[in-house]
């Protein structure tokens, strides 16, 4: 049976993926790479896992020897900061000739933001990229927002020892689960700026566009790059044929602004129940408000042709409030 090693278990995707790995695979030995040391008993008895090894990404040499012994990488951990992936790739290179080696990589769909308007206004020229188009998935790069770790991987998947697939899902809504609560990354951000403005903003009419959806849906397309996987005698198609890009929802940010203030106010973290217009200057700095100034507007052709994926969960504008309802925050 493929050994797996997971990074990212304490995480909003992770904590929901390593669940899954135990009911799809229940023969797959799964070990988790973590710092957390107090959820040992949950991640045993309740999520399944054979090992667990615990260190940072920042610790290279024992992330690289731990990839080494296992058959399948998935980081749903890190895509901004390629350090893990560098460190999973070493590691991955370093196994014998001929035996089959797969990294599944989390990147995110951040990486498509317009280029060319930050205004906060629907660009109607705004590009759309659609993961079925190889040209727009060749245009992969460094600068992009998780470009440096994307790099990393496809550098590694081009060299051909390693069968590389990369997610890139947009905007997360939802609960994690376990013991541990996170919000993930974009509610956390959301959160963060509106305790730092004490509003909660939108930028210039609002107009531009932003596709979000569920955590929950980002779980069975992981599941069917797994059964790829496992199943093609070698990696099939070039690297940029195993890029796939899942998104859901497609909202004006005034509109999502507006859910986040009535929820955020709800729970006393904001005295406005209503979000409040400004100029990206006056935003404060930081992902939020640079995804905010700008569209983001995605197809996901191959991944519904390839992995069959097919978002089922509840829009975030009907979901949020329950999602975030589990979350103490203040
Ligand atoms: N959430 C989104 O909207 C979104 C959208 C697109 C893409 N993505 C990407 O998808 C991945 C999963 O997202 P998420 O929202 O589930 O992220 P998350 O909730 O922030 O989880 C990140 C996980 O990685 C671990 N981690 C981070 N840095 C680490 C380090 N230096 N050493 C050890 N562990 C480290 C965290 O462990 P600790 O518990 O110890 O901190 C946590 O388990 C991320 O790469 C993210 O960038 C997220
Ligand atoms: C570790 O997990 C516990 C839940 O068991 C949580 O309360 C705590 O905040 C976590 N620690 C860190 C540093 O994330």
């Amino acid at each position: 049976m493929p050994s797996i090693l997971l990074l990212g278990v304490t995480g909003l995707v992770g904590s929901h993926l390593v669940l899954a790995l135990k009911k799809n695979y229940p023969s797959f030995p799964v070990t988790v790479y973590l710092r957390n040391t107090t959820i040992e008993k949950y991640l045993t008895e309740t999520a399944g896992v054979s090992k667990i090894v615990y260190g940072a990404y920042e610790e290279t040499e024992k992330l690289a020897s731990l990839a080494k012994e296992h058959d399948i990488v998935i980081n749903v951990g890190s895509s901004v900061d390629p350090t893990s992936s560098h460190a999973i790739v070493t590691g991955l290179n370093q196994r014998p000739a001929g035996v089959k080696t797969t990294l599944i990589h989390m990147s995110g769909a951040g990486n498509f933001v317009d280029a060319t308007s930050n205004t906060g206004s629907a660009n109607p020229n705004a590009k759309v990229w659609n993961d079925a188009n190889i040209k727009d998935m060749e245009q992969l790069h460094p600068e992009m927002l998780n470009g440096r770790a994307d790099e990393v991987v496809l550098n590694a998947g081009k060299q051909g020892n390693i069968g590389t697939y990369i997610i890139f899902p947009t905007g997360l809504y939802g609960a994690s689960t376990g013991p541990v609560k996170v919000l993930g990354i974009i509610q956390l951000l959301m959160y963060l700026k509106a305790k730092e403005l004490g509003f909660v903003p939108y930028i210039g009419d609002g107009t531009a566009r932003f596709n979000t959806m569920h955590v929950l849906d980002t779980i069975p397309p992981v599941l069917r790059m797994i059964d790829l996987a496992i199943k093609e005698e070698t990696p099939q198609g070039s690297v940029y044929e195993r890029c796939y890009i899942v998104g859901a929802n497609l909202d004006k940010w005034i509109d999502l602004s507006t859910k986040f203030a009535e929820i955020f106010h709800a729970k006393g973290i904001v005295p406005s129940p209503v979000p409040r217009q400004v100029k990206l200057e006056d935003a404060g700095e930081g992902e939020i408000t640079m995804l905010m100034s700008k569209d983001l507007l995605t197809r996901s052709e191959r991944a519904e042709s390839k992995l069959g994926y097919k978002p089922t969960q509840k829009p975030i504008l009907e979901h949020l409030d329950t999602a975030l309802g589990e979350y103490t925050l203040e």
